[in-house]
């Protein structure tokens, strides 16, 4: 049965990704409750639509559940949640310590299983739900030097296709989207692992140089938009898809990394990013 899709709670909404679905699901008539540290409006929201910036970390489990209570008393019913929230750590696998590495599942893995876990008690009740991830090609294109982001992204997209099959029978659906480069602030939010920051480390120019390459291309990328566009199209679909790569140009490099052999795809990203 089709529901449509008219509460939205959408995390990381203030900036990037997360602001243009969130000015896109409002312009298509959705109420998006757009959660982030900060709580600021979603930036450069020409206005329409109802958008309501809340302040939510998506490690608070106590905020999540908070906010989630907010959107029931308000709207009586939560329709979707799109996990967008997420940040990139760069560095040697050898030198990112174990620290940072907590840091970079923190928000982007453990902030997306709060979040799903505080949202599916609501949607079986209703015997609907969606639930939208945001992983990246980065999920199955293994980014050296950034191998700890492709861990995160591949957590998530295998962790959102097994939620699928379990919550089918509530009536619940399932994606995870996966972006290619985006020109947003994830570029100069990136931080680098300390060890590999010092001309002392073995891996110091490999690291600046594959970096770089990948700032380079994040900079020149797609707009916001066109990931917020099929995000919505999602929202709006009678079933969604279990994963969806925006742009032609970047599902059939989803397609090729897949079915092309493997060590012919680590020697084009080596030679890419190394
Ligand atoms: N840009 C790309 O090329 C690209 C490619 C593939 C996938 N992605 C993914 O797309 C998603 C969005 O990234 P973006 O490019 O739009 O980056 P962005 O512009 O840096 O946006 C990140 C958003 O997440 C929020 N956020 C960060 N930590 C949070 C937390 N603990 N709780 C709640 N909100 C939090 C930030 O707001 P506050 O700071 O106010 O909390 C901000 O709204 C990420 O999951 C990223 O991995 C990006």
């Amino acid at each position: 049965m089709k529901e449509e899709v008219k509460v939205v709670l959408l995390t990381g909404g203030s900036s990037g990704i997360g602001a243009a679905t969130a000015s896109l699901l409002s312009e298509a008539g959705m109420t998006v409750f757009a959660a982030s540290r900060s709580g600021k409006a979603p930036s450069g929201f020409p206005g329409g639509g109802e958008i309501v910036p809340i302040v939510m970390d998506v490690n608070d489990e106590d905020a999540i559940k908070k906010a989630i209570d907010g959107i029931l008393a308000r709207c009586g019913s939560l329709d979707a949640v799109v996990c967008n929230a997420g940040n990139g750590i760069a560095g040697p696998i050898e030198e990112t310590s174990v620290s940072e590495v907590e840091e970079q599942f923190r928000t982007t893995f453990y902030g997306v299983v709060k979040t799903i876990q505080a949202c599916l008690p609501v949607f079986r009740e209703q015997g609907h739900g969606r639930v939208v991830t945001v992983s990246s090609v980065a999920a199955v294109a293994p980014l050296p030097y950034q191998g700890f982001y492709s861990a995160v992204k591949a957590a998530i997209l295998n962790l959102t296709k097994a939620l699928a099959i379990e919550t089918k029978c509530f009536g619940i659906q399932c994606c995870t989207i996966m972006p290619g480069d985006v020109k947003t602030g994830f570029t100069a939010a990136r931080r680098i692992a300390a060890k590999a920051s010092s001309p002392e480390s073995a891996y110091y120019q490999a690291t600046r140089k594959g970096v770089e390459a990948m700032a380079k291309d994040e900079t020149g990328g797609m707009a916001p938009e066109v990931i917020g566009r099929a995000v919505r199209r999602q929202l709006q679909k009678r079933k969604m898809d279990p994963e969806k790569t925006p742009t032609l140009l970047y599902s059939l490099l989803v397609w090729a990394i897949r079915r092309f052999p493997q060590g012919l795809v680590l020697k084009v990203l080596g030679r890419m990013y190394s």
